[in-house]
């Protein structure tokens, strides 16, 4: 949540900023700001979008190679032109852009009062911009020496970038928490700062990832890590594996169609190297170091967030039936709170697209104290979920981009279930013939999601029948149940309509009493052991005059017949349908909300990585 970036070299660092700020808008969009060094500090800011920002510099003068910018997820204050950031320090020479939340802010601000400081905004930010402001003039020190002694006595977590008039041609930045990526220019003599590597690509591939209680100070020609002890940290440059269109809409009206429509791609680089049917293949090189503990695991427990949650749901219906392994799902945020029986035996299997999930990281981190084994599955390279894992696998997935998770979610899938092959291939609990089976049908879900996209007009017809609904009722069982709740979150994260997943047979035991005929019921009734059971739940919402759209599985002959419409996909194993009957409400939500006028990519109060608790 919220995005920051830098710039220090030899460019005119406002078109820069301002770029990396678009690309990183997905973090937050309540408002953003810029902080040019000249000679002075030239700030520009305002509540709203990157495009505003842009309307309110117009033509003023931006001149200076040297710059910090945030795009904000409001926290602490309301979106206003006030709160947005850079904060200053009180003499104006100090600007400072940050990510993440002081939780100390109040008894920071106490302090700074009875020294006579005057705080106009409603941020923690600005606190701590006065905090490092204060600490320098009581040390008499370099800005990176007040940063290092001020963070030292911050509670919470931050990625911040400063520039200070008074030490020109220089940046100093610090993370905990929050993501930070340094790109290296040419010889050095150009750096960017950013929340991620996507506004850094298209200038270097040379980035070091910032660890926590780091703090890196540039120059011209220079690169100085320690952390905010002052003890000195290797700088470890590494090479992106990114391309540039991957972070661009190449022809589509918005990112989220178009990483739907990347699915049978990013599904097949998943697979690659990890699965060859024919060789009865199935291997996840990032976690055989670990693959023991797995074996030996007295339980894996699942923790996410989110689309990542609803991945690790299935996951536990996957790991459950081929390894015989006890699965628990949990919610990352209940469970870092709830004291947990945790411990050594236990595997837990981290999913977070991000990888800098803020309730993720702390509960894996609170597992990890425990003496739990980590295992992580991030789409993010190199972010801090991976870091902290023990081993993992990466979904391979490319960059996320609409804030609704869609490609990440297949990804998720395709890994997870690679992940419970190999371990029941390892264990021997699953048959030769049934492994070859799988794998051979895990080999085939890339062209059966491009089979589904296929059907994105008729899907685009009944998006326009239902546009206007104002309640939805997604009803899924067995694998289909997770489904259920990933279609009705994808309708109501991006269309604000409201939206429920049910397991279908719950239905009789309230959402029942909702079913009229003004309410659309979502089924997902492929053919797979529950298929009788959701018929008989598809009759008891016709006769009470719900409407219903199907998804069946190719050439029923019963469902069409009782329903209003359907959707139908290809067959495949019970336990790899998720990946692609969730393909048509991934497609259903999209055109319902590009009718309803609403931002598919960015929705209102959603922020794509939730750094914040
Ligand atoms: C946010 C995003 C969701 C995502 C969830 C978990 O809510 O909008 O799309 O599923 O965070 O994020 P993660 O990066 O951990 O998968």
């Amino acid at each position: 949540m919220c995005g920051i970036v830098g710039y220090l070299g030899f460019k005119e660092a406002k078109d820069i900023l301002i770029k990396g700020l678009s690309r990183l808008e997905y973090r937050g969009y309540d408002s953003s700001g810029v902080a040019i060094m000249n000679e002075n500090l030239k700030v520009f800011k305002c509540k709203g979008k990157v495009s505003d920002l842009q309307n309110l510099i117009g033509e003023q003068d931006t001149h200076g190679s040297v710059g910090i910018g945030h795009t904000r997820w409001a926290t602490h204050g309301v979106p206003n032109n006030v709160n947005a950031h850079p904060h200053l320090s009180s003499d104006s020479r100090i600007a400072l852009v940050h990510n993440g939340i002081i939780e100390n802010y109040g008894s920071l601000k106490k302090e700074l009062e009875s020294k006579g400081h005057e705080f106009y905004s409603e941020t923690d930010t600005e606190v701590l911009t006065r905090f490092i402001e204060q600490v320098q003039k009581d040390n008499e020190c370099s800005l990176e020496d007040a940063v290092r002694i001020a963070l030292t006595q911050v509670v919470g977590a931050y990625a911040i970038v400063l520039v200070s008039v008074n030490e020109p041609g220089k940046i100093v930045a610090a993370r905990k928490g929050s993501p930070l990526v340094v790109g290296v220019g040419e010889d050095k003599e150009e750096f960017f700062l950013a929340s991620d590597a996507t506004p850094i690509i298209e200038y270097t591939k040379d980035v070091v990832y910032l660890d926590d209680e780091e703090v890196v100070v540039l120059t011209k020609g220079d690169i100085t890590i320690t952390d905010i002890r002052n003890v000195a940290r290797d700088t470890y440059i590494e090479t992106l594996d990114m391309e540039l269109e991957a972070i661009e809409k190449g022809g589509y009206d918005h990112f989220m169609l178009k990483e739907i429509m990347e699915q049978p791609k990013s599904i097949e680089d998943c697979l690659r190297g990890r699965v060859i049917a024919e060789d009865l293949h199935v291997k996840l090189g990032g976690i055989q170091q670990h693959l023991p503990d797995l074996l030996n695991a007295n339980r894996i427990i699942i923790l996410a967030c989110g689309t990542s949650w609803h991945a690790g749901l299935v996951a536990e219906y996957v790991f459950e039936e081929l390894t015989r392994i006890p699965v628990e799902v949990e919610y990352a945020s209940e469970f870092r709170y709830r004291n947990p029986i945790v411990g050594k035996g236990d595997v837990i299997i981290a999913i977070s697209q991000s990888g800098e999930t803020a309730d993720t990281l702390a509960a894996i981190e609170m597992a990890k104290e425990r003496g739990a084994t980590i295992l992580g599955v991030c789409n993010v390279v190199g972010s801090s979920i991976a870091r902290a894992s023990h081993e993992g696998a990466y979904t391979h997935a490319g960059p996320e981009i609409g804030v609704a998770s869609t490609k990440a979610f297949t990804a998720q899938l395709t890994v997870l279930t690679s992940m419970a092959l190999m371990v029941a291939k390892e264990k021997k609990s699953i048959s030769e013939n049934r492994l070859s089976e799988l794998l051979r049908d895990l080999e085939q879900v890339p062209a059966k999601v491009e089979q589904v996209l296929k059907l994105d007009s008729a899907i685009e017809s009944i998006a326009e029948i239902y546009k206007d609904a104002s309640n939805c009722l997604y009803l899924g069982r067995g694998y289909n149940f997770p489904v259920a709740l990933e279609g009705a979150l994808k309708l109501k994260e991006i269309s604000y309509i409201h939206a429920e997943g049910y397991p279908a047979a719950e239905m009789k035991h309230g959402p029942i009493a909702l079913i009229d005929e003004e309410m659309p019921v979502i089924f997902i009734a492929t053919r797979d052991s529950s298929y009788d059971k959701v018929v008989s739940n598809i009759q008891e919402v016709k006769a009470r005059k719900g409407r219903v759209i199907a998804i069946v599985t190719e050439g029923d002959a019963l469902i069409p017949k009782m329903v209003d419409h359907v959707i139908e996909v290809p067959n495949i194993h019970e336990m790899l349908m998720p990946m692609i009957s969730v393909i048509p409400l991934q497609l259903l939500s999209y055109y319902i909300a590009v009718m309803r006028d609403c931002n598919v990519d960015q929705p209102r109060n959603l922020a794509k990585s939730v750094t914040v608790e």
